[in-house]
């Protein structure tokens, strides 16, 4: 396939996956949430979690998120958060950016950080160590404003705005 049927199909897909993406929206009863933000782009995503005991093992049952992100990591959300479920959280864990975007085909260098920002959120989520990482390196506190004012703070008018409640509570 040539390169610019490759980049249309993509185009096409990132597209479609990003029209009606799957799980978006804050969970209110989640079990563990996490957000991931790039400071090189300015965009972020949150993520809810919420188990359930399977065969004796404690799975995933949903996960949901909010992205004020490009269309890429939407559509890559959308595609991790059917992915993991049924899941363990290491199971879910283990899972790296070209996994969770492999439906879509292999991503430009460019984008391959978005499938980054939504295995980072996906680890903030799940492992609470991380968690700690990030706050304490990121300077935007999850505890605090909302991810909305945190993305409207920043004041970039490009950002797309898909979030369904402003009243998040991590
Ligand atoms: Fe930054 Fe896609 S351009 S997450």
């Amino acid at each position: 396939m040539s390169m610019v049927n490759r980049e249309e199909e993509l185009t096409r897909s990132v597209e479609e996956a990003a029209r009606q993406p799957k799980n978006l929206g804050e969970m209110e009863s989640a079990d563990a949430v996490g957000t991931a933000g790039r400071s090189d782009c300015g965009d972020m995503l949150r993520m809810w979690v919420k188990f359930k005991e399977e065969n004796g093992r404690r799975v995933i049952d949903r996960a949901t998120f909010q992205s004020f992100g490009c269309q890429t990591a939407i559509a890559v959300a959308s595609i991790a958060t059917e992915m993991i479920r049924g899941k363990t959280a290491e199971e879910a864990l283990a899972m790296k950016g070209d996994e969770l975007s492999s439906p879509l085909g292999p991503l430009p260098p460019m984008k391959i950080h978005c499938a980054q920002l939504v295995e980072e959120a996906l680890r903030s989520t799940l492992d609470p160590s991380a968690n700690k990482k990030q706050i304490s390196t990121t300077p935007s506190d999850i505890s605090g404003p909302t991810l909305a004012d945190q993305l409207i703070a920043k004041g970039e008018g490009k950002l797309k705005i898909t979030l369904l409640h402003k009243n998040d509570t991590p």
